[in-house]
């Protein structure tokens, strides 16, 4: 197992719609391990394959650690959205590429999903609260998509100008 470098806002392979795995194989096991190992390093509750720098349809999630009870440890292959509910929620998020941000983001309540373990197996998980949250951020990351882009206009010039201004203090 081995933590990898987390990729932050600005590498293009953020903004690039993710790859079907074709091969459930040692090499994708070992993948997984490492994506959890990183996620667990940074204190994460999800990461997506292209957060470290893949474009592939892979995430983990642990949302164990939270305060959700009823939340868990899973590894997701090619995972697509089957059925979202009406009624919708909103609540603060996070992402490990782009650290010191967080705001409210609005998304449907409960989500119906489906893809395969590492194994090769078909898994279907309906989630609310933080796992359904973790799910539909972690699949906008194999969409390209992120969590910015799901706040109003407004909200995201400020987010973004917090952004610059923390990679300046970086420098
Ligand atoms: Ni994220």
């Amino acid at each position: 197992m081995a933590i990898r470098p987390i990729v932050m806002l600005g590498d293009p392979v953020l903004r690039t719609a993710a790859d079907p795995v074709e091969s459930f194989d040692d090499e994708l096991r070992e993948l997984v391990s490492d994506m959890f190992e990183t996620m667990y390093h940074a204190e994460g509750v999800g990461l997506a394959a292209p957060q470290i720098g893949l474009s592939k349809r892979i995430l983990v999630i642990d949302t164990r650690r939270e305060d959700d009870p009823d939340g868990g440890r899973l590894a997701l292959v090619n995972p697509e959205i089957l059925a979202v509910s009406r009624a919708t929620e909103k609540a603060s998020e996070g992402c490990l590429s782009i650290p010191g941000l967080e705001e409210f983001v609005e998304r449907p309540a409960v989500v119906e999903v489906r893809g395969f373990d590492p194994e090769g197996n078909e898994i279907t998980v309906e989630a609310d609260d933080l796992l359904g949250r973790a799910l539909q951020h972690e699949i906008d990351h194999l969409d390209g998509v992120l969590f910015l882009d799901r706040v109003s206009a407004l909200k995201r010039r400020m987010l973004l100008k917090k952004w610059r201004k923390l990679q300046d203090e970086d420098e």
